[in-house]
């Protein structure tokens, strides 16, 4: 089985997660969306980070374009953010949080992934760039959250993703 799998990460947190991944599963054919260049694996695992409640466009962009040869193939998704849980807001009622990103990629897939998952991240103010440090700020004001790094990454999770997706393949 051709493994491959396809990330999109800013900080580095999704890279190193899927870097892992691809390293439980036996493959080195992983590829930064930005390096993307075609669709090689029989499996392919792909995954972004959400920033603004949404997967990075060009990650969409990929599972939309490539929608009719994914169709054959197997595909894996999964997200990493900090808001793992459903949430609803509630000045527009607008849903958000892990399930509804994993929804988002479902619909523009069209179909029901071989895995998913949804992983914990890692926020560090001093990595980030002035404008997304800003927004942090503010988004830590209106939700009178303390202004601090956060990191959830979960080694443990990674390995529940790899067996998952073992267990389906029967290796
Ligand atoms: C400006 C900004 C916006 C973010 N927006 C969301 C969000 O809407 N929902 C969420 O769950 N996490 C959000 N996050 C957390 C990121 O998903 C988390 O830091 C992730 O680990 C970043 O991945 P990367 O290190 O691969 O870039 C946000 C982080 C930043 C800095």
């Amino acid at each position: 089985m051709n493994i491959q799998v396809i990330y999109y990460s800013k900080y580095g947190s999704t890279r190193q997660i899927a870097e892992s991944i691809a390293k439980k599963l036996g493959t080195d054919n992983v590829t930064d969306i930005r390096e993307h260049k075609a669709i090689t694996g029989d499996l392919i695992i792909i995954g972004s980070a959400i920033f603004k409640e949404v997967a990075h466009e060009e990650i969409m962009q990929l599972l939309s374009d490539e929608q009719g040869k994914l169709k054959e193939k197997q595909v894996a998704i999964f997200v990493v953010c900090l808001s793992r849980e459903r949430t609803t807001k509630k000045i527009d009622n607008k849903e958000g949080g892990g399930p509804v990103y994993i929804e988002k990629f479902e619909k523009v897939l069209a179909k029901v992934p071989f895995a998913s998952k949804i992983f914990g991240g890692r926020m560090i103010l001093a990595e980030m760039d002035d404008a997304d440090r800003e927004r942090t700020k503010e988004f830590a004001k209106r939700v009178r959250m303390p202004l601090k790094d956060v990191n959830v990454m979960s080694e443990a999770e990674v390995d529940e993703f790899a067996q998952d997706i073992k267990d389906k393949l029967n290796v």
